[in-house]
């Protein structure tokens, strides 16, 4: 058994603002029907006044209060995200204050694209080692901001990125925990110019990132299933970054595994880049569709290109 994460709480903060795939098509020349069949993106969440920081402290406020967890209690605030407010200070050091947590919080920010949230799970498992049980909690929050940066003349960026938060208490325990992060060190299929004098846009080499997304999901999941010596049978729910419905439903065929297993909801918010994986599970525990003891693998991709999973038992 390792010392692995309990996920004590999760929370979302979307803005409030929706924009139907309708209403990209009056942006660029696209159509819902072809955002729908070649994305499942149905509608995505863009800011209207709201910062990153107003989701962040949104999603990390609620997340605290459901799990019960005092200010005192939280031993790292970590915000993984590629769009802060600032350059610096980071996003966490803004959600410390607003949330009152005291001034020996180690609070910052990782980058790691969409797979920032897998690789914040790791950075506070780590750090809550270290915390030697002296503080009980980690506040991780996974947020991005993309339709700041959309470059609103590119159809094949704009229509598929969505903004939001998404939190999660985490607590260090003996329980099941595998992880695997990685990454090809490379900028050139994905990358956000800035902070700098350029305009800060998305720039995505679709098909590529998508080619690399088809291979890296299924064998991050192969990885974990490795290293745990269970197979996809003892795993309940598989909850995958979602970027895209066609890149899951071909990991799936390449996994063997029924779709159904595959939690999905791009439908409702695009790619939320780095909020994507914990608004799912909150959306999941929401729903009533997670029990404790059952064995989830969550996966993302992103920009570096960084891959990351965990493989753990709510
Ligand atoms: O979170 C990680 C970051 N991102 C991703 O994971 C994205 C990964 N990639 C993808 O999801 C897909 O590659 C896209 C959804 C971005 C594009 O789908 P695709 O099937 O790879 O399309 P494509 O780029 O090969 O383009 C096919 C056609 C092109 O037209 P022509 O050249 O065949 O005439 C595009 O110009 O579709 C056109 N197109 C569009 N048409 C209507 C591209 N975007 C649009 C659009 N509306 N929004």
């Amino acid at each position: 058994m390792n010392r692995g994460l309990r996920f004590c709480s999760t929370a979302r903060c979307v803005p409030e603002r929706i924009v139907t795939n309708d209403e990209m098509s009056r942006i660029v020349e696209t159509s819902d029907e072809w955002i729908r069949s070649r994305t499942g993106i149905g509608q995505r969440h863009f800011s209207r006044g709201e910062t990153a920081v107003d989701l962040c402290v949104g999603a990390g406020r609620l997340a605290l209060e459901r799990a019960g967890a005092a200010p005192d209690e939280v031993a790292v605030c970590v915000v993984a995200t590629c769009t802060p407010d600032y350059a610096s200070p980071s996003d966490a050091c803004l959600v410390q204050a607003a949330l009152g947590l005291p001034e020996d919080t180690p609070s910052f920010d990782v980058s790691a694209g969409c797979t920032g949230f897998l690789y914040g799970l790791e950075t506070v498992r780590g750090l809550l080692a270290l915390a030697e049980g002296k503080k009980k909690y980690a506040l991780l929050i996974g947020c991005d901001q993309l339709s700041r940066i959309l470059d609103m003349t590119d159809r094949s960026t704009c229509v598929l990125f969505g903004d939001g938060a998404g939190a999660a208490v985490v607590c260090l325990e003996d329980r099941l925990w595998h992880a695997a992060l990685g990454s090809r060190g490379t900028a050139a299929p994905l990358w956000l110019n800035g902070p700098g004098p350029e305009t800060t846009y998305i720039h995505m080499d679709g098909p590529a990132v998508y080619r690399f997304a088809v291979e890296a999901l299924p064998s991050c999941v192969q990885d974990l299933l490795a290293k745990s010596g269970l197979t996809l049978d003892d795993i309940d729910w598989i909850v995958p970054h979602q970027a895209n419905r066609r890149i899951i439903e071909t990991a799936a065929k390449r996994l063997h595994a029924p779709l159904d297993k595959f939690y999905q909801n791009m439908v409702r918010y695009g790619n939320t880049s780095a909020a994507s994986v914990p608004i799912a599970l909150d959306e999941m525990a929401e729903q009533g569709l997670l029990a404790r003891g059952q064995k989830i693998v969550t996966v993302a991709f992103g920009a570096g290109l960084t891959w990351g999973g965990a493989l753990f038992e709510w």
